[in-house]
C-alpha cells in the first residue's frame, strides 16, 4: 500500500540523486578555494587596485581549468545571453556569475557602478569600449577577448562597454566577479546612436546555484 510517505521518499531518493551525480563530475574544491580566498581579499584589501591584485590571480585560477562549472550554468539560451549567479557573499561585497552567449549574442551598451574582473573560460569574446561626456558616448576602442584572459571594469577604469560572442558558432563562457550583488544593482544601458541612459536590473537567469558545500563524494 502507498501512502504520502511514499511519494516523499522516492522524490528525496531524485534528489539526493541529482546532487550527488553533480557532484561527482565537479572540482567543487576549486570553486570552494575561490570564494574563501575572495572573502578573505574583500575583508582584507581596503581600496579598489589592492582588491583588484589581489583577486585576478584567483580568478584565473578558476578560467584557466574548466573543470568546476556544473553544465546548467553554463547552458546557452537561443535568444538572449545568459548569467547564472554562482555565488553572492552573504554580506553582498561580492558575486561571481557565469555569462553564456551563444553565437550572435550580445549585451547592449551598459556599465556596472562597480568593479569588475571578467575571464573567458570558453570561446572568445568581443569587448567594445565607450567613454561618456556630458550625455554623448563615443567608442573608444575594441579587442577580443581570449580564453585565460581577464578584463577589467570600474567607474574608475573605463566602465561602459558592449561584450559579444566573437565565434560564429561556438557558444562563449566567461566567470565575471563583481564588487557587488550584480544582479541587484541599478545600472544603465545606453543608446549607442544618443547615449541616453535607462536605469536597470539585470536579475539573474537561474533561480538555482551550485551547491558546492555537499563534500559527501570527494575523498579528501
Ligand atoms: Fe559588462
Amino acid at each position: 500500500m502507498r501512502g504520502r510517505g511514499d511519494k516523499v521518499l522516492r522524490a528525496n531518493a531524485v534528489s539526493f540523486s541529482g546532487i550527488h551525480s553533480q557532484a561527482a563530475f565537479m572540482n567543487f574544491a576549486r570553486l570552494r578555494r575561490f570564494i574563501q580566498a575572495m572573502t578573505r581579499a574583500v575583508e582584507s584589501q581596503a581600496d579598489e587596485p589592492a582588491l583588484l591584485a589581489a583577486g585576478q590571480p584567483l580568478l584565473a585560477d578558476l578560467i584557466t581549468h574548466d573543470d568546476w562549472l556544473p553544465e546548467e550554468f553554463a547552458r546557452a539560451h537561443p535568444d538572449k545571453y545568459q548569467q547564472y549567479l554562482l555565488y553572492c557573499d552573504p554580506f553582498e561585497r561580492f558575486s561571481l556569475v557565469s555569462f553564456v552567449w551563444g553565437p550572435g549574442q550580445k549585451t547592449p551598451v551598459h556599465d556596472h557602478t562597480v568593479w569588475g574582473m571578467v575571464g573567458v573560460m570558453r570561446g572568445t569574446e568581443r569587448c567594445e569600449e565607450y567613454t561618456q561626456s556630458g550625455a554623448r558616448l563615443a567608442k573608444a576602442g575594441e579587442h577580443v577577448v581570449t580564453p585565460g584572459s581577464i578584463d577589467l571594469v570600474s567607474p574608475t577604469l573605463g566602465d561602459i562597454h558592449v561584450v559579444s560572442n566573437a565565434e560564429p558558432a561556438r557558444v562563449s563562457v566567461s566567470i565575471h566577479c563583481y564588487g557587488a550583488n550584480i544582479g541587484a544593482v541599478r545600472r544603465h544601458v545606453f543608446a549607442a546612436e544618443t547615449g541616453a541612459a535607462s536605469e536597470f536590473v539585470s536579475g539573474y537567469s537561474s533561480r538555482a546555484m551550485p551547491n558546492p558545500w555537499d563534500r559527501s563524494l570527494e575523498t579528501a
